[in-house]
């Protein structure tokens, strides 16, 4: 299949650009590097073996995108960019509502005028808010708590709009992420938060290589076993084949629009992956006990069931396998490369 793939050198973009060419697809990359290094195309070219077809430009740029999805003819778009991070959200709602919201919008559009057939869509469970029972399956009530959220669940609807009015052929994957983490094993592409990170794996992980003192652990009266608050982590990589499944599985068509939890079913303490990347690393990696952070839930995993059935598809890698490839990739962090 031809693939267009949006913010394709981001995080999880990236590693499901490998995948897809791995698994013999076309692709072509729109991307803005608003929040990814130019130098990533490279790594990805060095995986693959191949050249990587890139334009660089602003999914909200119509006639740009029109002129790229013209010469191209995809047959599926799989949709990554956006802005990600619940904090900034809350401090810079309208961008957040421009881009993930009218970015998606601009593309639908688009992919209608060249009569492209198929997208798949990066959510978040961040969609579900503060769930009212784990492990949450897609029939969970919704109900973010933070602009991030909101406007990934107004994508969905956006998308499911499209794919129910009166003579639309588009099929639609919506894909929820649990916790994406992990690195590629080869060391050559993964994370790169800018600045302080928020999340907690790359936070550890700059802790244990001497860039910041210690973990600050957010709570530890939630209502979970240790009291740290509890997710659903997924190596990056099995995140990345699942959009590769979820493609197979729109081809085939019998389903128009899928709605699918990605995850593992099976969540982790912070205090249980503290521990597990210290036994990858060879040291204890220090932290200190902390309030909650304003918006944090107690514990969020998934009931993939779903997925694994429509999809034949299922989180293959451990705990320790996340640790190990994101610490091989901490370790590779090109301060060498600008
Ligand atoms: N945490 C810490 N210290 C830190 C950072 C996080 O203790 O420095 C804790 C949090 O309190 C939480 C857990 O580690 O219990 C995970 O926090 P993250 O920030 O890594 O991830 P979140 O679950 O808060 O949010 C992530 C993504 C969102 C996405 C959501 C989906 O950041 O974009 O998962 O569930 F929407």
């Amino acid at each position: 299949m031809k693939v267009l793939v949006t913010g394709g050198a981001g995080f999880v973009g990236s590693h499901t650009v490998v995948e897809l060419i791995a698994a013999g697809h076309d692709v072509r990359v729109v991307e803005n590097f608003c929040n990814s290094e130019r130098w990533i195309v490279e790594r990805i070219e060095r995986i693959t073996g191949q050249t990587l077809v890139l334009d660089e430009l602003d999914i909200r740029d119509r006639a740009a995108l029109l002129a790229v999805a013209r010469d191209y003819a995809p047959d599926a778009v799989i949709h990554f960019a956006a802005l990600k991070s619940v904090s900034e959200s809350t401090e810079m709602p309208a961008s957040y509502y421009d881009v993930n919201v009218g970015g998606t919008a601009t593309l639908l559009d688009v992919m209608q005028q060249v009569g492209c057939k198929h997208i798949v869509f990066s959510s978040s469970a961040t969609v579900y808010g503060q769930p009212e029972s784990c492990p949450v399956a897609e029939t969970a009530a919704v109900g973010p708590g933070n602009p991030y959220g909101r406007t990934k669940l107004i994508g969905e609807w956006l998308i499911r709009d499209c794919v129910a009015a009166p003579g639309s052929t588009l099929s639609a994957a919506i894909l929820r992420y649990f916790n994406p983490v992990g690195a590629h094993p080869s060391g050559l592409m993964g994370e790169l938060p800018r600045g302080v990170p928020n999340n907690l794996a790359p936070y550890i992980t700059q802790t244990a290589a001497g860039q910041r003192d210690y973990i600050r652990v957010f709570g530890d009266d939630y209502a979970t076993p240790d009291g740290t608050g509890v997710r659903d982590y997924i190596h990056v990589v099995d995140l990345a084949k699942a959009h590769v499944a979820a493609l197979n599985a729109l081809s085939v068509g019998t389903d128009r629009e899928l709605t699918l939890n990605l995850g593992t079913g099976r969540g982790y303490s912070v205090l249980e992956l503290i521990e597990t990347f210290s036994a990858v690393v060879g040291h204890p990696i220090p932290y200190q006990r902390q309030g909650r952070r304003a918006g944090d839930i107690g514990e969020c995993w998934a009931d993939p069931a779903l997925a694994n059935r429509v999809l034949g598809w299922r989180a293959e890698k451990s705990l320790q396998d996340i640790c190990a490839d994101a610490w091989r990739w901490q370790q590779a962090i090109p301060g060498a490369v600008d």
